[in-house]
């Protein structure tokens, strides 16, 4: 979410005549987007404005912008701590960005957290501003901003505001203009996916009508998989504890969404869940994970798992350890626990596990997890896997980068470079814990959007 508001930022510099420099000292303008969900943002973020301090005297003009939710947060420390940033803005001001900046050069530094009741839809969704996109083929999509949950360990409530669902039809609208445009690929965005649309019912029913609080994700996806041109569809992220089978019905009868789920799990034992308030036991979990490999066999299944969280004991690591044996996840993204100030989970103090322990418990669960991805990726070897081309591989200019429709980064040799948003096929021949290698087969279709040709500034 927070990549894509930078995307929203750097759009509406550019629409207002700016361009993107190539250096720092080329620069007029510097965004800091920041994000403080889980590491240190706050060192960071005043280091690197500490540089800038030096960077902003050397030229008279130069402007410094500071968004996201450490400064939604923390307003008063970071102009405390660094007085000559122009402008400090929340988290639902970035369609103000260009005013803001207007209003520092001509009265001085200026500070702006808007509160989300007071803004309407288009400027609420960061999707609805023009954009610079770092990728021409796949895009991100707002479908909800802010959450409702109350995750102890969370720092997005208090950051980004009360869950808000934006008009079916808008997004619906977008995603068509997207793949007018030449995009092929969307990722629907969301801190609880799976409640989309319970405040639009809501609404619906206060003002009279007859209707069913029903969530209306799964409409999403069918009617979002359904436009022309849209060949792949991704979402990221869905609660466990809202999850449904109609969401994974809707998943497998849409032949465009991606054979990929993003199931947070957090922890493994309900012990611990229940001190995180996420709603949902192990068992349950497990239950919709098989629900989904019934429904779509083969489908990749990755998660997010904190380790160490307040009061963790032996007992209940070992039962994370036990779903995630279980489980066979494809790729396990886990995070040490670290105390966001103002959340629940910061205050247990007295139950923080020793560094050393979380530690060594971090080390145990990358050794039960990095033998499941290894086989799970394994299983791909000696099939012919369509892949969407990223770019050319990073170490080798002679070896492309894609991915494969159920997220899984492919390198392959090719005779000439591929243009990023080629639909190819590709022969897999050797597996790794976090990349799968092989030889192009086929390519499927070129891409259609518009290359962006750089502007000199004058
Ligand atoms: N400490 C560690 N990990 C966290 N996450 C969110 N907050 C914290 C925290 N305080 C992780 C969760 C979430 C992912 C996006 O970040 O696993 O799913
Ligand atoms: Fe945070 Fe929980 Fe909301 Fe996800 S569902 S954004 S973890 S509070």
């Amino acid at each position: 979410m927070n990549e894509h508001d930078s995307e929203r930022i750097a759009g509406l510099l550019e629409a207002d005549g700016m361009s993107r420099a190539e250096t720092d000292d080329d620069a007029d303008v510097v965004v800091l987007n920041t994000c403080c969900i889980r590491e240190n943002a706050d060192n960071k973020l005043y280091g690197t404005l500490g540089h800038l301090k030096t960077w902003k005297d050397a030229k008279d003009g130069r402007r410094i912008v500071v968004g996201g939710c450490l400064s939604q947060k923390d307003k008063d420390v970071v102009r405390d701590r660094a007085p000559w940033v122009d402008v400090v803005m929340g988290t639902h001001n970035v369609h103000r960005t260009n005013e803001l900046l207007q209003l520092a050069i001509v009265y001085g530094p200026v500070t702006e957290i808007l509160d989300e009741a007071v803004i309407d839809d288009h400027a609420l969704f960061p999707s609805a501003l023009p954009v610079r996109r770092e990728t021409s083929y796949n895009a991100w999509v707002t479908i909800q901003i802010g959450c409702d949950n109350t995750c102890a360990y969370c720092i997005v409530p208090a950051v980004r505001g009360k869950e808000i669902s934006r008009p079916f039809d808008d997004i619906v609208n977008e995603v068509k203009q997207l793949a007018a445009n030449g995009v092929t690929e969307v990722t629907l965005l969301g801190q609880n996916v799976n409640s989309y649309g319970r405040d639009i019912n809501l609404a619906e029913r206060k003002s009279g009508a007859d209707v069913r609080v029903k969530t209306m994700f799964a409409d999403l996806l069918r009617e979002v998989g359904a436009v022309p041109g849209i060949q792949r569809v991704r979402y990221t992220s869905p609660h466990p504890k809202d999850m449904r089978s109609d969401v994974l019905e809707a998943m497998a009868e849409t032949p465009a969404v991606c054979e990929h789920l993003h199931y947070p799990l957090q922890s493994g034992s309900d012990r611990v869940l229940a001190l995180m308030h996420r709603g949902y036991t192990a068992q349950r979990y497990m239950e919709q994970l098989r629900e989904a490999r019934r429904l779509m066999p083969g489908i990749a299944i990755t998660t997010d798992i904190i380790v160490g969280f307040p009061g963790e004991t032996e007992e209940d690591f070992e039962q994370t350890l036990a779903i995630a044996s279980e489980a066979k996840f494809d790729l396990v993204f886990a995070f040490i626990f670290s105390p966001r100030e103002g959340t629940e989970a910061a205050l247990m103090t007295e139950h923080f596990i020793e560094p050393e322990v979380v530690s060594r418990r971090f080390e145990r669960l990358r050794q039960i997890v990095e033998p499941h991805a290894l086989e799970m990726h394994e299983a791909r070897v000696g099939l012919v896997e369509e892949v969407v081309v990223e770019g050319p591989s990073r170490k080798n200019e002679g070896v492309m980068t894609g991915r494969t429709r159920q997220n899984k980064l492919v390198h392959f040799a090719t005779p000439s470079q591929l243009r990023p948003g080629t639909y190819c096929t590709v022969y897999i021949t050797r597996a790794a814990p976090h990349f799968l290698q092989g030889r192009l087969v086929d390519i499927l279709q070129e891409p259609t959007h518009k290359i962006r040709i750089p502007v000199a500034s004058v």
